[in-house]
């Protein structure tokens, strides 16, 4: 099922976030959206979640008008369509479980959910969601005493709990380090291509998008300026996107990227699974 957005607009005051963005994006794509910052990258996801509501424009998933939407059904869409954070957005002194059941919430009577009556079945899908993420053995700890790698992974687990259709990350690793940014990407990766979920995220390094993503959009000024895969990326398009630098030289492709060396990379890589499944196998 396809997921289209037309001529979709968003201002802000009179300021133009969003300017008539058209775009097609089919049923389990991995997109990144990339730009500088406010090319309106966010305000085009929140619109899709209906967060934000567009000026002009339409945003249809299937047959289904989302910009339509009200309600109980705009409240479906919204759980259908679940959203990342850079800053996770858990509640920090609630136990990682719990948290991981909130992603229920808009499946559940208001009275159940309040009272916490999570029945065993979902609980259990918490279980397999957090082991999916290699973080089960944290379930009964506070989120907010978890790294920021490791609350990132509790809230990819809550967004599996919601059993989306899609799946939205507003600069999901912007917060983490080169590490726990790889494991986040990787786990997005594997959610889209063993779930075949559709994933879009907004990323605010080229060469992660390069690396992650099979199709990538560039924005500037509200505009989508690039839209192709990372191949077609060149220094070209690259500086529609960002611009060319002062003085009329080019951008660096490095001045996009938190991204150690890779030899450094390698080095903490290499220290890891032994670590994750040495945690695991305790759990
Ligand atoms: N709620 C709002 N009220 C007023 N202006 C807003 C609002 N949200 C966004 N804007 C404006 O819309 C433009 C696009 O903002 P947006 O947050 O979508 O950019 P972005 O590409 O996500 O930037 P960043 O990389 O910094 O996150 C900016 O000029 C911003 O100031
Ligand atoms: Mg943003």
């Amino acid at each position: 099922m396809n997921f289209e957005l037309q001529q979709v607009t968003r201002r802000f005051h009179g300021k133009t976030a969003v300017d008539q963005v058209t775009l097609t994006i089919p049923h389990g794509q991995m997109v990144g959206i990339i730009g500088r910052s406010g090319a309106g990258k966010s305000t085009l996801l929140r619109m899709i979640n209906r967060l934000v509501d567009p000026s002009e424009g339409v945003i249809r998933f299937g047959d289904l008008d989302v910009s339509k939407l009200k309600g109980a059904a705009l409240r479906r869409w919204q759980s259908d369509c679940a959203m990342i954070f850079q800053q996770f957005n858990l509640v920090p002194r609630l136990d990682v479980l719990t948290n991981v059941l909130l992603g229920r919430l808009n499946r559940r009577s208001t009275l159940s959910s309040v009272l916490g009556l999570f029945t065993r079945e979902e609980r259990i899908l918490a279980i397999a969601a957090l082991e999916r993420l290699g973080i089960e053995q944290t379930a009964l700890q506070a989120a907010g005493t978890l790294s920021g790698g490791q609350q990132q992974r509790v809230a990819i687990a809550r967004a599996l709990m919601q059993e989306p259709k899609m799946l939205l990350a507003d600069e999901p690793i912007a917060s983490l380090d080169p590490l726990n940014a790889k494991i986040v990407m990787d786990s997005l990766r594997d959610i889209n291509e063993r779930e075949g979920i559709t994933v879009i995220t907004n990323l605010h390094t080229l060469d992660t998008a390069r690396s992650y993503c099979e199709r990538i959009i560039g924005m500037a000024q509200g505009r989508v300026v690039f839209d192709g895969p990372p191949d077609a990326l060149t220094a070209q398009a690259v500086s529609a996107i960002y611009g060319t630098g002062r003085d009329g030289v080019g951008i660096d492709e490095s001045m996009t990227s938190t991204a150690l060396p890779a030899s450094a990379i390698a080095a903490q890589v290499g220290a890891t699974p032994s670590a994750r499944e040495g945690s695991m196998a305790n759990a």
